[in-house]
């Protein structure tokens, strides 16, 4: 489904978006939008496919206010509105700030998101089909953008599993967990923000999801299962659920399924969340890295 060159994607000349890969893996440069400008639908499902394809796609150069990136994000399906919205953008709580700033003694932003392997949102009976995160300022060190984003092709890391394997997962489940993943973020010292209300808690039940889903656009399978979120295999002892998902995420992990993306300011990133999984690289310390996250609701992973 990568594909190797660049590729002009169906629509009028004058609108014509120009899709370049950037991993060998996932991930495509998209060219050619003006979000703020407002898109037509030809060049909008030009910009789907190359989602579809690629996993996760950059548009560069982007000017956009909280209210274009959340016109942006409702084409591409209802937005979910964070329960954990104490870190919403000033009257707009479709987006959540994603930001290591404290102004005024306040953190202005979840510091701590994306510290460990994840795909958004999966503790969720309906986990984010896509997520936009909209950089507006990055970290640098010695002249070089530092606080980059890795991306795993789930889809390409189940293809790549043996024959036996494929068998043995399928059918078998998993059980997704918030408090699960505040508790390991704790275990680890990196939990940055305020424990969950009981209000909360109540909202986020501990959910299972396939260990394999099919991704309800493009048919592939995807392995679903991450070292953030997922704390158990279904019916399995302790030890060998652990066992296993120690194993899926050793796999996850291999290179050949990576992209990292090294980020710039007025870049905005969509990304598949059942294609891709993601990770946030905390190496920026005390630098000021601010992005505005918004999240597509999906449907129950089947
Ligand atoms: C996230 O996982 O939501 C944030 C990713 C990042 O900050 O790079």
């Amino acid at each position: 489904m990568h594909a190797a060159e660049a590729s002009v994607l169906e629509a009028p000349a004058a609108t014509a978006v120009t899709v370049i890969p950037l991993g060998a893996a996932l991930g495509a440069e998209v060219k050619g939008v003006d979000v703020a400008d407002g898109i037509g639908e030809a060049q909008f499902q030009a910009v789907r496919d190359a989602l579809h394809r690629h996993a996760v796609i950059v548009l560069r150069n982007q000017h956009l206010s909280p209210a274009d990136q959340i016109a942006f994000s409702k084409r591409l399906g209802p937005m979910r509105i964070s329960f954990y919205n104490r870190y919403a953008v000033p009257d707009h709580p479709e987006l959540t700030v994603v930001s290591n700033i404290v102004e005024d003694g306040r953190a202005i932003g979840i510091a701590d998101a994306g510290m460990l392997w994840h795909t958004d949102a999966s503790y969720l009976r309906q986990p984010d089909m896509y997520t936009l995160l909209y950089s507006l300022e990055i970290p640098h060190e010695g002249g070089k953008a530092i606080g980059d984003t890795m991306f795993v092709n789930a889809a390409a890391a189940y293809e790549a599993l043996p024959d036996a394997d494929k068998r043995a997962l399928e059918g078998v489940r998993a059980v997704h967990s918030f408090t699960h993943h505040l508790e390991k973020k704790r275990l680890l010292g990196n939990l940055k923000r305020a424990p969950l209300t009981e209000a909360q808690k109540k909202e986020t039940p501990d959910v299972d999801h396939p260990v394999v889903r099919t991704h309800p656009v493009t048919g592939r399978k995807c392995l679903f299962v991450t070292e953030g979120h997922t704390a158990s295999i279904v019916g399995l002892p302790e030890d060998e659920s652990a066992a296993l998902l120690e194993r899926l995420w050793a796999h996850l992990k291999n290179p050949a399924f990576i992209y990292r993306h090294n980020w710039r300011v007025g870049d905005l990133v969509v990304w598949d969340n059942c294609t891709a999984h993601h990770l946030a690289v905390f190496d920026y310390g005390d630098r000021r890295r601010r992005l505005y996250r918004a999240g597509i609701a999906g449907e129950v992973p089947v």
